[in-house]
C-alpha cells in the first residue's frame, strides 16, 4: 500500500516535471548568435550583441508570451568551417529557432545552407556581399550591401567634379562588390578609373599599396576595407606616406570611419568624406534612445557603430515578426512576417524588400568633423530609398 502510494506520487511528480519542461520549451525563443568575438574582428560580435542588448533594454526580454534567449558562439574571425560547425551545433544541440549575427561574408556564406536545410530564419547583422541573400530563402539582411553604399559615393564624387579615381579594396566579396559598383556608377557619370589594388583580408601591410597609389598620382582614391583595425592601419599608412599632402583625395564607404574606432584614428580622418547608412551622430529621437540604451546595457566605453545598429534592428525585426505570428517560430510564417516589414531604425526608416530580403534605406554622405563630443561622421547629403543595385 505504502509502496503503491510512493509510486503514485513519483509518477505524478514526473508528469509535473515533464509538463513544466514542455511549458518552458514552448515559452522560450532561442537565438543562436554566430559572430566574431575574438581575434582582429572581435568587435564585430561585441557591437552586434551590444545592439541586441540595447533593444532588449528598451523592449524587455519577452515578446508574444515568449522569453528571448541568446546563445553566443565565436567564429574567431574569417573561418567558414568553424562558423558552419557552430551553426550546425546550435541547430541540432541547442535547438535554436533563429540563426543571427554574421560579421564577415565568408562565415555567412558557409552558414546559408545550414539555414536552408534546418529551416531556420537567418538574420544577417552585417555581412554585406550582395549575393549572400540569394544563398538561402531563409535569409533576411538588416545591414546593407556594398553596392548599395558604393554607388551613391560614386555618383556624389562625379557630381562634385571628381574625374579620375584609383580604387583600393579588400580582396574578397564585399571589396570586389564595392569596386565594381563604384566603377560602374562613376563611369556612367563620366568619370575615369585609373587603377585598382586588392589588399589581403588577413594581416595586410598597407604601406606598399599606399605608396603605389601615391606614385600613380590619381586625383582621388575610393576605399573599402572591413571596419576596425584595418581601417586604423590604412589611415596610419596614408598619413605616413603623405597622400593628403600630395593632393590625393580620399573617398570611402563608412566602414573606414566606423564609429567604434573613429576616435582611435584621430585627426587624420578630419574632413574625410564617406557614404553610409548609419552614423552615431544621426539626429533622430530613435537614435538618441538607442545610444542611451546602448550605454546603459553595455557601459559607456564604446560608441555604438553600424553593426550595433544592425543588431538592434535585427532584434526589432524578430520581435515584430513574433508578434505577427503570435509567438510561432515556424520558419515560413516568420519569413512571411519579415517580408515587406517596415521599421523605424536608429538610422532612419527601413523596409525589408520582400523580393531580395535586403533593406531599402537612405544612404548618407558624411564628413568627419570635430564636435564637442569628439570626432563624428556628420551627415550632410543623402540618397533616399536605395536598394541593392548588385542584384
Ligand atoms: C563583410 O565581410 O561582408 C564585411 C565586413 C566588414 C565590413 C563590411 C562588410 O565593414
Amino acid at each position: 500500500m505504502q509502496f503503491q502510494s510512493w509510486i503514485k506520487r513519483a509518477l505524478v511528480g514526473a508528469a509535473m516535471l515533464i509538463a513544466a519542461g514542455t511549458l518552458q520549451a514552448q515559452g522560450v525563443v532561442k537565438l543562436g548568435l554566430v559572430a566574431e568575438f575574438s581575434g582582429p574582428f572581435a568587435q564585430y560580435g561585441q557591437q552586434m550583441l551590444g545592439g541586441m542588448k540595447a533593444y532588449m533594454k528598451l523592449n524587455g526580454d519577452t515578446v508574444a508570451g515568449k522569453k528571448i534567449e541568446i546563445i553566443q558562439k565565436d567564429t574567431t574571425g574569417p573561418a567558414p568551417d568553424v562558423a558552419k560547425r557552430l551553426a550546425q551545433e546550435l541547430v541540432t544541440r541547442d535547438n535554436v529557432d533563429f540563426l543571427v549575427g554574421f560579421g564577415l561574408t565568408p562565415n555567412a556564406l558557409a552558414v546559408a545552407p545550414v539555414a536552408t536545410e534546418a529551416k531556420k530564419p537567418m538574420i544577417i547583422m552585417n555581412a554585406a556581399t550582395s549575393i549572400i541573400t540569394t544563398k538561402s530563402p531563409y535569409i533576411v539582411r538588416v545591414s546593407m550591401t556594398l553596392p548599395q553604399i558604393a554607388q551613391p559615393m560614386a555618383q556624389w564624387a562625379a557630381k562634385n567634379g571628381v574625374k579620375k579615381v584609383y580604387t583600393v579594396v579588400a580582396d574578397y566579396g564585399p571589396g570586389l562588390d564595392a569596386e565594381s559598383a563604384f566603377t560602374k556608377a562613376f563611369q556612367a557619370a563620366g568619370g575615369e578609373m585609373v587603377g585598382s589594388i586588392h589588399t589581403p583580408l588577413q594581416n595586410p601591410d598597407f604601406a606598399p599599396f599606399v605608396q603605389r597609389v601615391k606614385d600613380a598620382k590619381p586625383e582621388a582614391v575610393f576605399l573599402f576595407l572591413p571596419a576596425g583595425e584595418q581601417a586604423i592601419a590604412f589611415m596610419k599608412a596614408y598619413k605616413e606616406r603623405g597622400l593628403a599632402e600630395a593632393g590625393i583625395k580620399l573617398f570611402a564607404t563608412g566602414d573606414i570611419t566606423d564609429d567604434g574606432v573613429l576616435e582611435a584614428m584621430g585627426d587624420p580622418t578630419l574632413g574625410l568624406i564617406t557614404s553610409f547608412h548609419y552614423s552615431a551622430s544621426h539626429n533622430s529621437p530613435e537614435n538618441t534612445a538607442f545610444k542611451k540604451a546602448y550605454a546603459e546595457a553595455n557601459g559607456t566605453g564604446t560608441r555604438p557603430n553600424f553593426m550595433a545598429a544592425a543588431g538592434y534592428d535585427g532584434m526589432a525585426a524578430i520581435y515584430e515578426a513574433l508578434k505577427k505570428t503570435g509567438g510561432s517560430t515556424d520558419a515560413d510564417k516568420i519569413m512571411a512576417a519579415l517580408k515587406g516589414m517596415k521599421l523605424m531604425s536608429p538610422r532612419g526608416s527601413i523596409v525589408i524588400d520582400p523580393e531580395t530580403r535586403d533593406l531599402v534605406q537612405t544612404v548618407y554622405i558624411r564628413k568627419v568633423e570635430k564636435t564637442n563630443g569628439g570626432l563624428y561622421n556628420m551627415e550632410f547629403d543623402k540618397f533616399p530609398d536605395q536598394r541593392d543595385p548588385g542584384k
